[in-house]
């Protein structure tokens, strides 16, 4: 029986900026996402029955339809009902590593990975850009997960522009493991308190979102410059999520003191918090700070680093 083990990595969002509310219900964005070396690893095998089975070592995560890698399957089993039928059903097996609901696109990363391994494994010869818009089906970071690097990324996410690869800056992530934030929370509540200064005009719009494209970060990025990305990391999100989680707030502050933190900000609609810096050691160094600052055990710490791709095979 074929079977793939596929490595799905985490991903943060160095820029996140919310330029206005869309007539679908999601927000125009103009984001830029990094992939992280922090990962699942999602193994994928045929069965001899027409089923869908999900495995996960990780109490938290659901293995019911309600898991966005289940919901990926389903996707796949639907449009190639042929090749469904052929091959057989399809066990997912998620080993864990990325903490959950944490704004690092655990499960986005997951479905993605789904997508990938069930191209092989039913040899459909999909090329990136039709994968990508099957997870966009599933979630407005799944398209990003594919193929991953350093990525502008607008409309809903969707639309993704590479940059040069960033290979070289060292992260300290922060989560409290029993802090979660609701996505869809983070949003509406923005929109409530900031909706009024939202764009409207759609010539703005695109001039707003291509901006970005020119932006101080991106040059930055260009230049491979980490103390000047870390300069000017921005996210909107902070602005509804800090006011309403101290614990948040608190390491974002913290990080912001701390020697060798480069700069920090939270991650996608958090409540991860990220530091970036120059070297491993440092980030070390930077971890052990924060753990005597907070030594509760709910507080997550992990050092990772920038990486220059999504889902790859084992
Ligand atoms: O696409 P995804 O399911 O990951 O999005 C989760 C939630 O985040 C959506 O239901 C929506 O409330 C919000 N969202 C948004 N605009 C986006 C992306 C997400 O409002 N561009």
């Amino acid at each position: 029986m074929r079977s793939y083990t596929l490595n799905a990595p985490a991903k943060i969002n160095l820029y996140l900026e919310i330029i206005s509310e869309r007539s679908d219900g999601y927000h125009e964005l103009a984001m830029i996402l990094q992939s992280i070396a922090l990962a699942d690893q999602i193994n994928i095998h045929s069965l001899s029955t027409e089923t869908i089975r999900v495995h996960c070592n990780h109490p938290q995560v659901p293995t019911d339809k309600s898991n966005l890698a289940y919901q990926a399957a389903e996707l796949m089993a639907r449009q190639f009902p042929e090749a469904f039928v052929k091959y057989g059903g399809i066990e997912i097996t998620i080993n864990k590593h990325i903490p959950v609901a944490a704004g690092l696109a655990g499960g986005s990363t997951n479905a993605a990975a789904v997508l990938v391994g069930i191209d092989l494994l039913w040899n459909l010869g999909l090329t990136q850009l039709e994968l990508e818009e099957l997870g966009a089906t599933l979630g407005s970071d799944v398209p990003f997960c594919i193929a991953g690097g350093t990525v502008i990324a607008t409309g809903r996410g969707e639309q993704l522009s590479p940059l040069p690869g960033l290979d070289h800056i060292y992260i300290v992530l922060a989560k409290y493991r029993s802090l979660e934030v609701s996505t869809a929370w983070a949003y509406k509540t923005y929109r409530q308190q900031f909706g009024s200064s939202y764009l409207r005009d759609t010539e703005n719009l695109a001039a707003r979102a291509a901006a970005v494209h020119s932006g101080e970060i991106v040059k930055a990025i260009l230049e491979k410059d980490a103390g000047q990305i870390a300069e000017k990391l921005h996210n909107d999100l902070e602005r509804v999520v800090l006011p309403n989680y101290p614990q948040v707030l608190q390491l974002r502050e913290l990080f912001a003191t701390v020697e060798g933190v480069l700069g920090t900000m939270m991650s996608g609609s958090g409540p991860t918090v990220f530091a970036l810096v120059a070297s491993e050691q440092q980030a070390q160094t930077v971890k052990q700070q924060v753990r005597e600052a907070i030594p509760d055990e709910d507080l997550e710490l992990f050092v990772t680093r920038t990486i220059t791709h999504g889902i790859q095979l084992v």
